[in-house]
């Protein structure tokens, strides 16, 4: 079982997703001085990926040596002030977490909750951010891996803007595989970690910050900060270097992975994403599964469905003795309910079919 996990096919979870095969390669890389040629002329080659990947053409990505938790604590202490009022949009495990960060942080934070398996409506924004008042930032949770639903980032980020509020945008099972549309959606700060759609293992906080985020990020002083200081990193970040010890390992697997995605086209990067959510859906459907998420806005990137037999452990654990396949289970209230299966990354039809199979196998 653990040697047909260690490839990639048999690992079905919402992140970490399967290496790509370059990335692999890449991770063998020697360790080179952290600011001679060979570093700064990568970040230099990944930046306009980057940018592409976001869909932003003026914003600055950063990358810090961490996960996509820290993402929330260097949004919230970079654009915000303590006691700042701010909205959250809560659609499930992820969005609770980065309002629980933002309130262990000292905001006043008003969540705008939605049933799990379905999606904040931009009226429901719209009304919490009337009725919180002096909104400086609107945190959204883009992809919610917990429920397996894609909100509509477009919508509930225009909402956002009519009452001037920064973007801040939780985007770790969406970068790479679904459209951000950064610059259109006027988004601020986009965070997301490596070790979803991106390839790659954990160990990156990839973050976007549009030119208003950059602003902000100076005149913001009510938080002490060292390593998540945005005006610091951008500076570095500008210079192609790493303000510390650059991770280098991990970004010699990023750029392994963003050649990878140049060269399939960004644009079919996230249609191949398209595909094979509908064809994993389908699947599914074909077997009776009762999805968990409302169907407009099922996700591409993850999947959620009712455990077959009533018990997610259980299941998981039958498929995992009888394919080897590894599924994941739920989260907090949906521990023990929910199936998830991730569709992101290094990818394909013949890995998902194997799972279907898997899946039908053991129901
Ligand atoms: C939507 C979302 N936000 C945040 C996180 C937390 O990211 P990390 O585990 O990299 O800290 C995850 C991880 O699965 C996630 O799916």
């Amino acid at each position: 079982m653990d040697e047909r996990l260690t490839q990639g096919r048999w690992l079905r979870i919402p992140g970490p997703t399967p290496l790509h095969p370059n990335v692999v390669r890449a991770l063998g890389h020697e360790m080179v001085p952290q600011r001679g040629t060979i570093i700064t002329e990568m970040m230099a080659r990944v930046q306009p990926i980057l940018r592409k990947v976001h869909g932003t053409e003026s914003g600055q990505v950063l990358l810090w040596a961490s996960t996509g938790t820290a993402g929330f604590e260097a949004s919230i202490v970079n654009m915000t002030n303590p006691g700042d009022k701010i909205v959250v949009t809560c659609a499930g495990d992820f969005g609770n977490r980065y309002a629980a960060a933002a309130e262990t942080l000292g905001l006043d934070v008003l969540r705008v909750e939605a049933e799990w398996g379905s999606a904040v409506t931009p009226e429901q924004l719209d009304a919490a951010i009337q009725q919180h008042g002096d909104v400086v930032a609107v945190m959204i949770t883009h992809n919610e891996t917990s429920t397996g639903v894609t909100q509509d980032l477009a919508a509930l980020a225009a909402v956002a803007r009519q009452h001037d509020a920064l973007i801040c945008v939780d985007a770790v099972s969406s970068a790479a595989a679904l459209p951000i549309n950064m610059d259109v959606n006027g988004l601020d700060w986009v965070l997301s970690g490596a070790q979803k759609a991106w390839m790659c293992p954990p160990g990156l906080m990839i973050s976007a910050l549009s030119e208003r985020a950059i602003a902000r990020s100076h005149e913001t002083k009510g938080y002490p900060r060292f390593i998540w200081d945005a005006p610091m990193m951008v500076e570095a970040s500008r210079g192609n270097i790493h303000p510390a010890t650059a991770p280098e390992t991990s970004l010699f697997a990023l750029d392994a992975a963003l050649m990878a995605m140049e060269e399939e086209g960004i644009d079919e990067v996230f249609a191949r994403h398209a595909r094979l959510g509908a064809h994993f859906r389908a699947g599914l459907e074909k077997l009776g599964i009762e999805f968990l998420a409302e169907e407009a806005l099922r996700s591409n990137s993850v999947t959620a469905f009712r455990a077959p037999g009533g018990s997610a452990k259980a299941f998981q654990a039958k498929v995992r003795e009888q394919s080897g396949i590894e599924l994941a289970v739920g989260q907090a209230q949906w521990q023990d309910v929910a199936i998830r299966v991730g569709t992101m990354g290094w990818t394909y039809e013949p890995e998902l079919d194997a799972t279907l199979e898997a899946i039908a196998a053991a129901m």
